[in-house]
């Protein structure tokens, strides 16, 4: 068991046991747990508090949706800049009756959202209405995606999920150092769109150990415990809400919120050399973009190329390209738009994407269809989770970049997403993280938006054998597809498939995003077959268990605050 501390000021004193509904649980006094091997049940999230409370629940006999439940709460305190309960996402459960389903709560676009609505008067799309402030909000998906699968497939009551977050809220946590950064990194952008200045807002600097109490947060989380989902779909929360957007310009009115409604869809379920992969089909692109990967991949005998060989990235990277550009061309609200899934990851289809690929040069991206460089300030969170009775559930959520809209609900606590930048605004111009899209994907009133999350459960025999996912944008689909063939193609210990550096290549624009640590040798060898680099920042923070036999490993990435726990 590897141990990284993080280091934090204790500033209060406090006992072991304080929080009744999480014993033994020490908010101001925690550290970040990289690997575990444990027998019974497994988690592994963003931040060590949110994995112990999964934990703990695993433990008093929740099943994996309970405790990925309890974890989503925590996660919306402790981990603000991502974990939510005003954003959406996706939940794909592995159930140890066979059954294999999906849980979409991606936010929507608000009735009132129309085509063009992020276009200015030259009819160019303004970056700073569709990611900042009250109008880049889509209505929020998290409340409802917690109750449908509480309702259909958890155990303990929900009051025993919530509360332990309720408790954080109220009470109180050490923030991290990752989180005072972030913190202080956005205070102008919280004082610039909130009209009521939330508790985020500090007068002096954050700092790693300082508590953060959410009072307002705790009285939301109340309001859901008490009421259900009604608790925010409707009355004061709504109400709360609704104000708000008055304040900053926003369009979700009321009826918006009463309407949303989480959907459970049939997962994307493929075979990849005998192992089934179980993932989020649309609106999440990451199914469809996994699958068309893994098929591509598929026809080379890429175990012998070997990892980070020239010859393995180079194959991925050309796949890559080509997966993407069906993403940007195609992809889109299935329930808005008719999209050919079932043609783009068809063997044949996956074969003639290849046709022209060339082992010995690059293939320019504007040969196969048309450019931006993604942000550095993006966040979302996948949690990962198995139980003692072979459930498996994989969840990934978001606000979109850290913060979302920066928007904080007055007196309600909680942050709101700035998922509307999802959209393509304009075809031909890319969204944040540089992805491109077309009619498809464009702007319509209760459409969502088209995702990258590809939260993943493998399958052995019909058995959880791999659970996992990551943040990470455009990057996200990249990271798993990377990682799964780490594991499965290059037989890779599973704390290196997450540690070691990826690639990120998504067609436009054309350049291979790379980590720090990347062989030089193969960035060489590309350049010299007509492939640009570029370095950037982490990409993905990816979270896996995996399931044997004798045991269950849990690795959270090493590239943030990210733990593991179980029993
Ligand atoms: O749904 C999506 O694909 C994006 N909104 C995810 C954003 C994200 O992963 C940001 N973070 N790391």
């Amino acid at each position: 068991m590897k141990l990284i501390p993080l280091i934090l000021v204790v500033l209060l004193a406090v006992s072991c046991n304080y929080m009744g509904s999480s014993q033994g649980i020490n908010p101001y006094h925690y550290s970040s747990v990289k690997r575990i091997t444990v027998k019974h049940g497994a988690i592994a999230t963003a931040n060590p508090l949110a994995s112990e409370i999964g934990a703990m629940i695993l433990k008093r006999g929740g099943n994996a949706v309970d405790a990925a439940i309890a974890a989503q709460f925590a996660l919306a305190v402790v981990y603000p800049a991502a974990g939510n309960i005003g954003g959406g996402g996706f939940m794909v459960i592995h159930l140890n009756d066979g059954k294999n389903t999906a849980i979409d709560f991606r936010e929507e676009a608000p009735g009132k959202a129309t085509r063009d609505m992020y276009l200015d008067k030259n009819g160019n799309a303004d970056p700073q209405l569709s990611r900042n402030g009250d109008l880049s909000v889509g209505v929020p998906g998290t409340v409802a995606g917690i109750f449908l699968a509480h309702k259909e497939y958890g155990r303990l009551p929900m009051k025993e999920l919530i509360q332990p977050a309720i408790d954080l809220a109220e009470k109180g946590y050490a923030i991290t150092a990752t989180e005072a950064r972030w913190l202080n990194g956005s205070q102008s952008d919280f004082k610039k769109y909130n009209t009521v200045m939330p508790v985020f807002v500090n007068p002096g600097r954050w700092h790693a150990g300082d508590t953060l109490i959410q009072k307002d947060l705790a009285r939301t989380l109340e309001l859901i415990r008490d009421k259900g989902e009604s608790g925010f779909y409707e009355g004061e929360t709504a109400q709360k809400i609704i104000a708000e957007m008055q304040r900053g310009n926003g369009i979700i009115t009321l009826l918006d919120l009463k309407n949303y409604r989480a959907k459970e869809r049939k997962p994307a379920i493929f075979d990849y050399k005998g192992y089934t992969v179980e993932t989020m089909p649309l609106p999440s692109s990451g199914g469809v973009v996994l699958q068309q990967m893994l098929g591509m991949l598929q026809n080379y005998p890429v175990d012998q190329y070997g990892f980070e060989s020239v010859k393995s990235v180079q194959l991925m990277t050309e796949i890559e390209r080509r997966a993407y550009a069906d993403r940007a061309q195609y992809l889109g609200d299935p329930d808005f738009v008719k999209v050919p899934v079932k043609e783009l990851v068809s063997e044949s289809y996956l074969k003639q994407r290849m046709a022209d690929y060339n082992p010995d040069r690059a293939t320019p991206s504007d040969s196969i269809g048309a450019g931006a460089v993604p942000s550095e300030s993006e966040e979302t969170t996948h949690l990962s989770v198995v139980d003692d009775s072979g459930n498996a559930v994989s969840v990934t959520y978001t606000l979109n970049n850290l913060y979302g809209s920066q928007v904080v609900v007055g007196h309600a606590g909680f942050f709101l997403n700035d998922e509307m930048d999802d959209f393509s605004a304009k075809p031909g111009d890319p969204n944040m993280f540089g992805l491109l899209g077309t009619e498809a994907n464009s702007i319509a009133p209760g459409k969502r938006m088209l995702s990258s999350m590809t939260p993943t459960i493998v399958l052995k025999d019909n058995k959880p054998y791999l659970v996992l996912g990551t943040p990470g944008g455009a990057t996200i689909i990249t990271s798993v597809f990377q990682t799964v063939v780490d594991i499965l193609d290059f037989k890779m210990d599973i704390n290196d498939a997450v540690n070691k550096p990826k690639f990120h290549e998504q067609w436009n624009p054309d350049v291979v995003y790379i980590e720090k640590g990347f062989p030089d040798s193969v960035k060489r060898a590309m350049v010299k077959m007509g492939y640009t680099f570029q370095e950037r920042g982490s990409i993905g923070r990816a979270e896996v268990i995996k399931i044997t036999k004798d045991s269950i490993e849990a690795v959270a990435d090493d590239r943030g605050d990210d733990s593991a726990d179980g029993y």
